[in-house]
């Protein structure tokens, strides 16, 4: 159930992703009802507005802290105008947390990424965070960290589903050791992935439905998903992607739904 990442660390291979939930009550149940259904892996931002939350469903839960691995994000503004600290000891705070187990770089912010990532070292040295990654990095991106820094990112975490199956960006990070995450691991539901014909076929086989058989895809591939629900069928739904596996040739059948379609931006032109 746990990936090891390249400092020997362990990463629950299927995550709980929180974004666009609602800094409120009905945000920290579904939290809780995650928690419930056995995930132990959460991820949050800064920018989502929902930290706080969080670390309520956290503290209702009654888990050790050390049975939750916590990721949350840097986000970009706070890179420009240089309060990396003042925001990690926000998230923290909202959190109710001494420590995340994984921060990352939200996005790659021209000419500040790397001095933001070489004061995420000095965090994880301090123990703020257990581990320090990136998200939305394309490969020039990775490739300057390299030069330029010491440590080497635990993940990457960008857009990933059957129609942006991300080949050359996956098979670089696997060369360096770095896990991807996946986010919009179904497409975020702005596409007809739900209703692909393919995955239907597949799921069909193994009596598992078409968002089982996309979430298990990307644990075939390495990759770690970070699908978000806010309906408890859903939430369990998602969860249960442990007990099948998909042949060579039906990841091979997935692989080829691809037509490098975002439903997100794209890491080369935001303008956030
Ligand atoms: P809901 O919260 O009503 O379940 P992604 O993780 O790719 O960004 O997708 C999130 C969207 O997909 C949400 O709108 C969520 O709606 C929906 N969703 C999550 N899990 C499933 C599922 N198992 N089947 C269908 N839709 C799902």
């Amino acid at each position: 159930m746990n990936y090891k990442m390249n400092n020997q660390n362990e990463i629950p291979k299927l995550g709980y992703g929180v974004f666009k939930m609602e800094n409120n009550d009905s945000s920290k149940n579904s939290i809780l009802n995650a928690l419930e259904a056995g995930y132990r892996h959460i991820d949050t931002a800064a920018i989502y507005g929902n930290e706080e939350q969080v670390g309520r469903a956290i503290k209702e839960s009654g888990l050790k802290r050390e049975e939750i691995f916590v990721t949350t994000k840097l986000w970009n503004e706070d890179m420009r105008q240089e309060t990396e600290w003042d925001a990690i000891n926000k998230s923290l705070e909202l959190l109710q947390l001494d420590y995340v187990d994984l921060y990352l770089i939200h996005w790659p912010v021209k000419d500040k990424y790397i001095n933001a990532y070489k004061k995420l070292e000095e965090m994880l040295e301090k123990g703020l965070s257990k581990n320090i990654g990136v998200s939305n990095f394309q490969i020039n991106h990775l490739k300057e960290l390299e030069e330029k820094t010491k440590i080497v990112p635990v993940v990457n975490q960008i857009e990933l589903h059957p129609y942006l199956t991300q080949k050359e960006l996956l098979n670089y990070c696997k060369e360096k050791n770095i896990i991807v995450e996946a986010w919009s691991p179904l497409g975020a539901t702005k596409n007809d992935l739900l209703q692909n014909e393919v995955l239907k076929d597949i799921g069909k086989k193994y009596n598992k439905s078409v968002a089982q058989v996309m979430l298990r895809w990307d644990i075939e591939n390495g990759v770690l998903p970070l699908p978000k629900s806010a309906n408890k069928g859903r939430i369990e739904e998602n969860f249960q992607i442990f007990d099948f596996s998909l042949s060579k040739e039906e990841i091979q059948l997935v692989d080829n739904l691809n037509k490098n379609e975002r439903v997100g931006a794209n890491p080369d032109t935001f303008t956030f």
